[in-house]
């Protein structure tokens, strides 16, 4: 594949390869194995559409049993930056008394985090733990454990293995970095 592609109006290089995000997701995998020993079963929450691709490889490493959720979480709407309103639908599981997965796509403002856990938060749920494959903290305040983080990076526009620009790009099997 080159090493420049173009999506739209917008080039891209590859950032993270495909061999490093099955590392990292196998990685995630096994610490959340381990946070979760001796729970008879949590329930995962997938936000769609951009953590699609990480839970689908992320799951598959995983030992633990669990209730499968999704739930369309929309904020950038189609451009590179997030827009600041959340909108979340899709909710179908029973959450009292249950241990709670998130697997998010990309944390960034961290907006669609905070409106989960304030839709998770009159639930009596007995635990939740975020796991997130890309984090850019210097654009949000919330303490999600770096354990279960893929990997951190500076404000830049990414896309692929899930992420989109304008709903183009999730296929791509690597992490590619907006270069204009
Ligand atoms: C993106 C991404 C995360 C969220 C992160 O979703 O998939 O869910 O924004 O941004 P935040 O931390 O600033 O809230 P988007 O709204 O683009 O929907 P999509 O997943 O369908 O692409």
């Amino acid at each position: 594949m080159s090493s420049i592609i173009r999506i739209q109006d917008l080039r891209f290089t590859e950032y993270v390869t495909p061999d490093a995000i099955a590392d990292r997701v196998s990685a995630i995998g096994k610490a959340l194995d381990e946070r979760f020993k001796g729970v008879d079963s949590i329930i995962t929450i997938i936000t769609l559409k951009g953590a699609f691709m990480f839970a689908a490889d992320l799951i598959r490493t995983m030992h633990t049993p669990m209730y499968i959720d999704m739930v369309k979480a929309s904020s950038y709407k189609g451009g590179v930056t997030s827009t600041g309103t959340v909108t979340l639908s899709g909710f179908t599981e029973e959450f009292e008394g249950k241990h709670i997965l998130i697997i998010e796509d990309i944390v960034d403002s961290g907006r669609t985090i905070y409106a989960l856990l304030d839709a998770l938060k009159d639930r009596n749920i007995a635990s939740c733990t975020i796991t997130a494959l890309c984090s850019k903290p210097s654009q949000h305040d919330i303490d999600i454990s770096q354990e279960f983080v893929g990997f951190e990076f500076q404000p830049v526009f990414i896309v692929g293995y899930g992420l989109d620009y304008k709903e183009m790009g999730r296929e791509l099997p690597g992490i590619w970095r907006c270069i204009d």
